[in-house]
């Protein structure tokens, strides 16, 4: 152990006891490797030096080489297996999807179902490994058709999480299947568009939902499919689109695809995909959701997927990695996390949050 000047700090310097500041405010514990981050913190605290340990944090770094854990599930049989079905079942879904579009026969609904559901249940992965299979799926493109496949396996698998009946969970995962139809119909410069929108092409991106209920009104299929697709952009809070609808008037299944697709969306994008940590969803839901989606579905999908990575080798943002060992329930993106001999609850430590899934 040594006493270091703050000047002299370097990242992956080991505190070899809690850093406290004038007023006993506990500002980085023992045993984190410092981060550039950290380091600017301790100076805005007025401290002049600090007690480090004598070794420098390799080993983490080390680490960053070994096999990944998506690197590992893309390469296990059951991955394989399922990654082949999941684009014949896409091919399928976007020649169907565009014959609703153009309003000719060849729309069967039914058979659709029948593959989206032979695609996730039968097999032998238990429900939580599927929803990894399904977050690395984003390796076909982000299109419409591999959301709307992905927000149907999602809610098959919630609907079965909550205890639904065998019909009531199909009729979810049709829900989750056709919710986005509409958007077919949207130009692709809108659609595709890398930069920010513009508010009118905001506006006609709002006209999906609507157009979706359209589209599958034409058919025979039960009415909380159509009502998902019309209300799944309506937040219980009434901040939503295309009515403003709160919680009461907002569709059930609707609310329960709501969650599937925010959640969908929000990992898939590029910033999630390689970590393949939910936990940046879930700070979200936490500090956002609880207003704007529902919670009877809200709060047990999340603590599923929480505990989906009980276990799981993390790498905190301060650098140190460990296993995730309890899930508080009151504070589902804040774990506690096994490093070496030590435990730490992220929920006690504010400024840690787990980087990704390693
Ligand atoms: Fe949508
Ligand atoms: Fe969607």
């Amino acid at each position: 152990m040594q006493r270091v000047l703050l000047s002299d700090l370097t990242s992956g310097m080991i505190t070899a006891e809690d850093v406290f500041s004038m007023d006993n405010q506990l500002i980085v514990p023992k045993g984190i490797a410092l981060t550039e981050n950290l380091i600017a913190r301790l100076f805005s605290f007025d401290l002049f030096s600090i007690k480090i340990e004598d070794e420098i944090l390799t080993s983490s770094l080390e680490n960053f080489s070994e096999t990944s854990y998506a690197e590992k599930l893309k390469a296990s049989p059951d991955y394989l297996a399922f990654k082949e079905e999941f684009k014949d079942n896409l091919d399928k879904l976007e020649f169907s999807l565009n014959a609703l579009v153009e309003k000719n026969k060849d729309f069967d609904p039914h058979s659709l179902l029948s593959d989206t559901i032979g695609l996730i249940e039968n097999r032998e992965t238990h429900n939580t490994g599927m929803m990894d299979m399904i977050l690395n799926m984003h390796d076909f493109d982000d299109c419409t058709y591999t959301h709307s496949l992905n927000v149907a396996l999602i809610c098959n698998i919630l609907a079965g999480w909550l205890r639904f009946s065998p019909a009531e969970k199909e009729l979810a995962t049709a829900c989750g299947l056709f919710h986005d139809v509409g958007k077919l119909q949207i130009p692709a410069e809108i659609m595709k568009k890398p930069g920010k929108l513009t508010p009118a092409e905001y506006q006609i991106i709002k006209t999906h939902p609507l157009e979706s209920y359209k589209l599958l009104s034409r058919y025979e299929l039960p009415d909380e499919v159509k009502n998902a697709a019309l209300m799944h952009h309506e937040r219980c809070d009434g901040s939503g689109y295309p009515y403003g609808f709160t919680y009461d008037k907002i569709n059930r299944f609707a609310r329960l695809v709501a969650v599937a697709d925010v959640y969908e969306a929000m990992t898939s994008s590029r910033t999630y995909r390689d970590a393949l940590s939910p936990f940046n969803a879930i700070t979200y839901f936490e500090n956002d959701g609880l207003q704007k989606y529902d919670p009877e579905f809200l709060l047990p999908f999340l603590e599923n997927i929480v505990n989906t990575f009980l276990n799981q080798k993390v790498r905190l943002t301060n650098g140190l990695e460990g296993r995730i060992i309890y899930v508080n329930p009151v504070a589902l993106s804040k774990p506690t996390v096994k490093v070496g001999d030590r435990f730490l609850d992220l929920k006690e430590i504010g400024n840690v949050d787990i980087e990704k899934i390693v």
